[in-house]
């Protein structure tokens, strides 16, 4: 816990008196409300703003995004929107990417840091978090699929799946897919080999992070210090 005026003057852009300042006159949210004062003592890891601008006080940065269809994993693209397009431009501009990536017509839950060693920690060989999706088929899911998961897909080009999770909803052509590893377009294609095409899917999970119910499509907020902590941040 730290005093607010203490925070904002430790970016170096405001002496403590214009901090002081700054908070009465009404300009600073944290957490998207109206602190009760300069001695207010905020908790690590919360957002703090200025004209609705993000002030960054921790050298790492994690981001819990609902990743909207139609947006690009990548950090850079001459002519697609990104996902960095979605944050405000103080975080742009920190060397923030996504761990694991989501294909564009994809939806769901999307980690943005611009922390390499949690990347490793999640995604190197080996090291694979469970990651859960969901999914919705051109045709019926059945037991003959849920076998075929347990056992390890082999996909159209002869790539071997580990055994995987498909869990049936009670709409047949919806199921909860559960992944130990990331292969390019990997849900799509072990259905596709099952002749179930993904028409729509959604991550839900990775490891013990769940995507936010209350944070809609397109939108994002930092992670808690409860979720940081599930990795030692
Ligand atoms: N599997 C896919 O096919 N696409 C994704 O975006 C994620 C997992």
């Amino acid at each position: 816990m730290e005093r607010l005026d203490k925070i904002l003057a430790a970016t170096g852009k405001w002496s403590r008196k214009e901090a002081k300042a700054l908070i009465k006159s009404g300009r600073v949210k944290v957490e998207g409300k109206n602190p009760g004062g300069p001695e207010d003592k905020i908790p690590e890891g919360a957002l703090v703003t200025v004209d609705g601008r993000p002030i960054l006080t921790e050298k790492y940065v994690y981001i819990m995004l609902h990743k909207p269809a139609g947006v690009i994993s990548s950090t850079e693209d001459p002519r697609e929107e990104t996902v960095l397009s979605l944050l405000p431009k103080e975080l742009r501009r920190i060397g923030l990417f996504p761990v694991g990536r989501l294909d564009k017509d994809t939806e769901g839950l999307l980690l943005l840091t611009n922390d390499g060693s949690l990347a490793h920690q999640l995604l190197a060989p080996g090291k694979h978090v469970d990651k859960v999706y969901y999914v919705e088929v051109d045709g019926a899911l059945d037991q003959e699929d849920v076998q075929a998961f347990q056992s390890g897909i082999t996909l159209g080009d002869g790539t071997e799946c580990l055994p995987a999770e498909l869990e049936l909803l009670p709409q047949r052509d919806r199921g909860l897919v559960t992944l130990r590893e990331g292969k390019y377009h990997q849900v799509k294609r072990m259905l596709a080999s099952r002749g179930k095409p993904v028409v729509y899917l959604k991550r839900l999970s990775m490891g013990p992070l769940e995507l936010d119910r209350a944070l809609p499509a397109g939108r994002w907020r930092m992670l808690t210090p409860e979720e940081k902590a599930f990795w030692g941040r």
